[in-house]
Formats: structure tokens, sequence, C-alpha cells
């Protein structure tokens, strides 16, 4: 049996990725910050929250699709933002851009993708919003946004919960650095896991693509603290298409999103990568909700590993989530049939749970709250 065939959860994609991935590159994704006890508590947060089971409804036809910014999407969970995918498995950028055209669902790419921007929204055919870290002083930033601008992206989502990049014991104890270096440590490391080793370094060493070109830096630990509202109005003036902000946890910085003239906001914990003692955004999240009202865009991310877990999301009232590490894992277990498998494993927990709690539409949904 294929291991893409042996994914029947999560669990079991990132079991599978455990066994092949060097440690460096498994601690890296599935890492976080500090003693990890933020990433155990948002997990157990979301596991708090129930769905109540409605009977007799005729739930028979299911409707999994959401509008997201005007475009129908297949499913209301989509790509989440992830910097150097191409660790998890060659090629894995294209991957994910050829499941987001196939879905119609937005796949976030990362300002430290391992794949040109561009590529990827071609391959993506147009479903791919762009990831933007300010950095620095904002130069190398605001030249991103004008070429994002150029190679057709409609949307730009500015990650704000990176002032500094948080520390990852395990990503720190294993030298893990971008661009990488091996030295004996990693040699070791890679030896001993060389299914992909030799899959991934014979593909060429991972780099982050976006800034292979002149007149683009980026330096993963450079500070990203000099970030003001003033920033954003700066962005909000320059990009006419849709703005996202990811990374909010508190109701008044949403509020004032909202006046600024942002068009969504991603409630997001940066999967626990952060803050250790950052609230649980699965509890934040109604919270969000109530102050910027029911019509406001709210998306959200961080520990969600089936597809139950959406429709909590969208029940505590998100419109749309994000899958982040999953997705990876089913990569580095199964290759693209992997992540097909793990795809269809979410869109097959969501529908199940849809019936189970007596909705044919994910409109029932929000009006259920
Ligand atoms: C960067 O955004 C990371 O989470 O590693």
């Amino acid at each position: 049996m294929t291991a893409a065939a042996r994914i029947h959860s999560t669990e079991d994609a990132r079991r599978i990725a455990k066994r092949r991935l060097p440690w460096m590159v498994f601690d890296y994704i599935d890492g976080a910050a500090g003693n990890e006890s933020g990433a155990d508590r948002h997990r157990a947060a979301l596991d708090q929250v129930t769905l109540k089971p409605r009977i007799l409804r005729d739930v028979s036809d299911r409707d999994l699709s959401k509008n997201i910014f005007g475009v129908k999407a297949a499913r209301p969970f989509g790509i989440a933002p992830m910097g150097m995918c191409n660790l998890s498995g060659p090629g894995a950028d294209l991957m994910l851009a050829r499941l987001a055209a196939k879905h119609q669902v937005p796949h976030g790419v990362s300002t430290v993708a391992s794949t040109p921007l561009e590529k990827i929204i071609e391959v993506a055919e147009g479903h791919a919003w762009f990831q933007l870290y300010f950095s620095g002083d904002g130069t190398g930033t605001f030249k991103l946004v004008e070429r994002a601008k150029a190679a057709g992206y409609e949307t730009l989502v500015l990650t704000v919960d990176v002032p500094e990049v948080g520390r990852r014991p395990r990503e720190l104890r294993h030298g893990f650095k971008m661009p990488f270096k091996i030295g004996p440590k990693q040699f070791i490391d890679f030896a001993l896991h060389p299914r992909w080793s030799i899959s991934s370094l014979l593909a060429g060493k991972p780099d982050m693509a976006n800034f292979q070109m002149p007149g683009y830096a980026f330096d993963r630990t450079e500070s990203r603290a000099k970030a003001t509202w003033d920033t954003l109005a700066r962005l909000r003036d320059m990009w006419s298409g849709n703005l996202v902000v990811k990374g909010v946890l508190d109701p008044d910085d949403a509020v004032q999103l909202k006046t600024s003239g942002v068009d969504a906001i991603q409630v997001s914990s940066h999967g626990a990568r952060q803050l250790e003692s950052a609230p649980c955004p699965i509890e934040v999240l109604p919270v969000i909700r109530n102050a910027v009202g029911q019509d406001y865009p709210l998306f959200f991310d961080s520990g969600l590993r089936s597809g139950e877990d959406v429709l909590k999301a969208l029940s505590q009232g998100a419109d749309f989530a994000f899958f982040g590490r999953p997705l990876q894992f089913a990569i580095a277990a199964g290759g693209e049939a992997g992540l097909n498998q793990l795809w269809s494993v979410l869109s097959d927990e969501l529908s199940i749970a849809m019936a189970q709690v007596g909705v044919r539409n994910l409109r029932e949904i929000k009006a259920s709250n």
C-alpha cells in the first residue's frame, strides 16, 4: 500500500512525515515557540469546542463551497502561507498551487516561498494570495508589493505577528538556518534520511526563491519590528486589491484595522510559533467577531487538524479557514498523492460533520450562531 493510501487523518500524515524527514526539517515544521505549552493549550482549546448534533433534517445534499472575495471556493478552507515549503518535498509549492487551482481555494504564497511568486500564481491559475513581511526599513518590502501586483496578485496578506522571529528551541537545536548550511550534524541527519536527502538535494537545495534576483534581499533573522500603523496606511494607499492582515488576537486591534480600510482579518497565533503565552485563537475568535460585526470578513488559522476543526472555526465566527503544517506533512509523507489524499480526508471530515450538525451548506452555519 502506498504511503498516500495510509493517510486517514492529519495525524497519519504527521507520523509518516516524522519518519521520512530529517529531524531538522521535521522540527522546523512541527516546532512552536518556547516550551510549546502555547501550542498544546491552543490545541486543547480547539478540542474543548463542541458541535451540537441535529437530527432529521435531510442533509443528503451538502455543499462545501464558500464565497471569498467574490470567488466561489470549493471548500471553506485554503492553504496558509508557509515559508520554504519545498523542504517538505521537491516541488511542494507547485503541488499546493495545483491543489489551489483544482479546488479554487486561496494559496497563501509566502514572502519566503521556495518558488518565485510569479510561477506560483501561474500554476495556481490565479488562486494565489501574496503574503508579505515588512522587513528592515521596508525598501525591499514595497518592491515586493509592486512585483506581486505586476504578477497579477489581487490579494495581499500582511503578516503582523512577527516583529521578531519567535524563538523555537527545536529549530535552534538543529542549527536550522535559511539558506541552510550543511555541517557535520546536518550531514548525519540527512544521511539517516536518504529518501528525503536524495530527492531533495538532487532537486537542488531549497532556497528563498523570491530573492534570487538582483535588488531583492531578505534576511530571515532581520528585525521586522519597525512596522507601524503608518506602514499599514502606506500599504493601503498603494494596494488597491484586497488587503488582509494576518496574526490578530486583540479585538481593539481588529476594530482599528477595520477602520483603517483593511478588507479582512486573519485571527491567528502563527501556529503558536511566535508567543508561547498568546491567548488561544479559537477563544479570541468569537470576541473579535463580536467586535467587528457579523458581516466583516474574518479568517482563521492555527492548530486546525481536521475538517471538523474547520466547522468549529466557522461556528465560532470565521468565514474561512486555513491549514498549514498538515499539508506539508502530507507532502512529506506521500508527495502530491499524499497531499491530494489528505485534502480529500479533510473534505470528507467536514462533509460528514456538516451532516451530523444538520446543515447542508455553510451559510446555515453562520446563521446558526
Ligand atoms: C515563519 O513564518 C515561520 O513560521 O517559520
